[in-house]
């Protein structure tokens, strides 16, 4: 089965936060070395929710300056824009004929994001994994570095290439996509909660107040916030087994060691016996040296809102280079 393709993706639905950095972002500069990689602004994802028009504009800029700060090479991985590649939307509709209505039902995070009124939610944030399954299947993307919370749409997407494949009689057209999620790449950590409720992944898309560290704060509220972070009185405990029905104290373990490259044993050992008082200080000082470099460069990136257009335009000429054999064939394949 062909090359060995990477497609990922994030909504410019507000600030860039540390999950999204070590969720994926980080993960994305590793692999553009070894990967043939597509990172997107999934902009048609984002308006699942109402977006400002502008905003929504400045948040795709936004989203774009965060790849390119953190290392992603425009020249290396297609770095793009979802609305500028017709192949997503195209391939969606096709796909929403092709999944059933039991296998979207089962969705988690449509449950969480609608909340308890989930009628008033839109049709598309209810279709959004089928949307997502076209993001991935319209590159025949082989690898598809999410976090945690996205492995469920990922799995729906393997059923959707399965079904389409069966349905067609087309047994080898769409390979079906692996998670990259956890200890690929030596990383711990690869879900990160709210500050505020170890229980809630931190999230841009229904942030309470300082429950997410954004790329762009300055280094005075990342140490506030983190002072105000919801721990236990408890301190530390000296091996990660005592971390177990404590989700603060995991979390912010846990952050710590996948920003350190330690393993939770090993930043236990150093704070176990330690309280917050200590811990959190130190866990400061680490987000503030790791994302520093970061914030800045993204102000001067997004200060050149025209330089990132163009790296957008570009990037979606490249991309459609790929999925415009492939849209052909699925309508050719389909009866188009
Ligand atoms: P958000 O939930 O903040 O809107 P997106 O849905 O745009 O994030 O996801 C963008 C990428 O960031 C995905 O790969 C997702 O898995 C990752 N991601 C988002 N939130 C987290 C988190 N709290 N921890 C780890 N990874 C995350
Ligand atoms: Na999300």
């Amino acid at each position: 089965q062909g090359p060995t393709r990477v497609f990922s993706g994030i909504q410019p639905s507000g600030g860039m936060h540390l999950g999204n950095y070590l969720g994926a972002i980080r993960k994305f500069v590793d692999l553009q070395h070894e990967y043939d990689c597509h990172f997107c602004v999934v902009n048609m994802h984002a308006i699942t929710v109402w977006q400002d028009p502008q905003k929504l504009l400045e948040q795709t800029m936004h989203i774009a300056a965060a790849y390119l700060a953190a290392g992603v090479d425009p020249e290396k991985a297609v770095v793009f824009h979802q609305s500028g590649v017709r192949a997503h939307a195209e391939l969606a509709w096709i796909l929403n004929c092709v999944a059933r209505i039991g296998w979207v039902n089962r969705m988690t995070q449509f449950k969480d994001k609608a909340g308890k009124d989930a009628e008033r939610a839109s049709v598309g944030l209810y279709t959004y994994p089928v949307l997502m399954a076209a993001d991935i299947l319209a590159y025949k993307a082989t690898h598809v570095p999410v976090g945690e919370d996205q492995k469920q749409h990922l799995e729906l997407a393997r059923d959707i290439a399965a079904k389409f494949n069966h349905d067609y009689e087309k047994p080898d057209f769409f390979p079906q996509p692996e998670p990259l999620i956890k200890g690929q790449f030596g990383e711990t950590g690869a879900r990160i909660m709210s500050l505020r409720d170890g229980t809630m992944k931190m999230s841009k898309s229904n942030p309470s107040e300082n429950s997410c560290i954004y790329l762009t704060d300055e280094a005075e509220l990342i140490a506030k916030k983190i002072k105000k972070a919801k721990s236990d009185p408890e301190p530390l405990p000296t091996e990660p087994d005592g971390l177990e029905g404590r989700p603060e104290a995991k979390n912010l373990v846990g952050i710590f060691a996948t920003l350190s490259g330690k393993s939770e044993a090993d930043v236990l050992a150093e704070f176990g016996g330690q309280g917050f008082g200590v811990f959190k200080p130190a866990l400061a000082d680490l987000v503030v040296e790791k994302i520093s470099p970061i914030s800045e460069e993204m102000r001067r990136l997004e200060n050149d809102p025209a330089y990132l257009q163009g790296i957008l335009r570009k990037g979606a000429e490249r991309a459609s280079e790929v999925t415009e054999p492939i849209l052909k064939e699925v309508k050719e394949i389909v009866g188009y």
